[in-house]
């Protein structure tokens, strides 16, 4: 049975195919640079042994097992996806992790999982959607932070489309979606001040087409 796409024009809901095998086609797609620069990504996050994170748009779980050895034991990461591809991935690799779980659990739509959490991260997810649509998103991850906690993006920076040089033009367009379109040419920070975030603080990596953006929950 075909599996009905809310948003045909995006490129988060993925393919059973390109679920299956994400990590080793973005490998392949980057010529091994994604998994250094997550490390890089990773290490700025400056998780502390302890923190209880929330993956919003988890996928396999690759990005968890980065920051597992960071929070230690007495930590714990939640992942949600959608996907029963990813789902299925992630159980594996946290098969013997008494501290990480997974919640088939839609994010465009509001839920409240009834606890908060130190970080809420989500990767590769919030460029994918309609404008209107990444507010429920944001209001989901505002519902799940503690007040001082922090919420950290990592995903398309800030760009102007039309400055850039031919061929990142042609492979952006041509592998993105419009609401990515859309995305790069928003203030995230101006947008998530007006959601009543302080601190920003950002690094950019992969020829400064991609940010981590870390904000503060007031
Ligand atoms: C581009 S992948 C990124 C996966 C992972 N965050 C990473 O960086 O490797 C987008 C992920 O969002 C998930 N996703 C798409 N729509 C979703 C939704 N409405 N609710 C929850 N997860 C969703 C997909 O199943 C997929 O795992």
């Amino acid at each position: 049975m075909k599996k009905e796409r809310l948003y045909p024009e995006s490129k988060v809901e993925l393919t059973p195919f390109v679920a299956r095998n994400y990590d080793v086609l973005l490998k392949a797609a980057s010529l091994g640079r994604y998994r250094s620069f997550l490390k890089r990504a990773v290490e700025d996050m400056e998780l502390k042994p302890g923190m209880h994170i929330l993956d919003m748009g988890c996928g396999s779980g690759y990005n968890a097992s980065l920051m597992l050895p960071y929070i230690g034991d007495h930590g714990s990461l939640t992942g949600l996806d959608i996907s029963p591809e990813m789902e299925k991935q992630f159980r594996k690799r946290f098969q013997n992790s008494s501290n990480v779980s997974f919640l088939n659990q839609r994010i465009d739509i509001p839920f409240d999982l009834g606890q908060t959490f130190d970080v809420v991260f989500m990767s590769f997810v919030l460029h994918g959607f309609p404008h209107q649509v990444r507010d429920v998103i944001l209001e989901n991850m505002n519902r799940h932070l503690k007040p001082g906690g922090t919420f950290m993006l990592l995903d398309f920076a800030e760009f102007d489309l039309k400055r850039m040089p031919r061929l990142h033009y042609w492979v952006f367009t041509h592998v993105e979606c419009v609401y990515a379109f859309d995305f790069v040419g928003r203030d995230w920070k101006a947008l998530l001040s007006g959601k009543g975030f302080i601190h920003f603080n950002e690094f950019l990596y992969l020829k400064n087409y991609v940010r981590l953006l870390k904000a503060k929950k007031s």
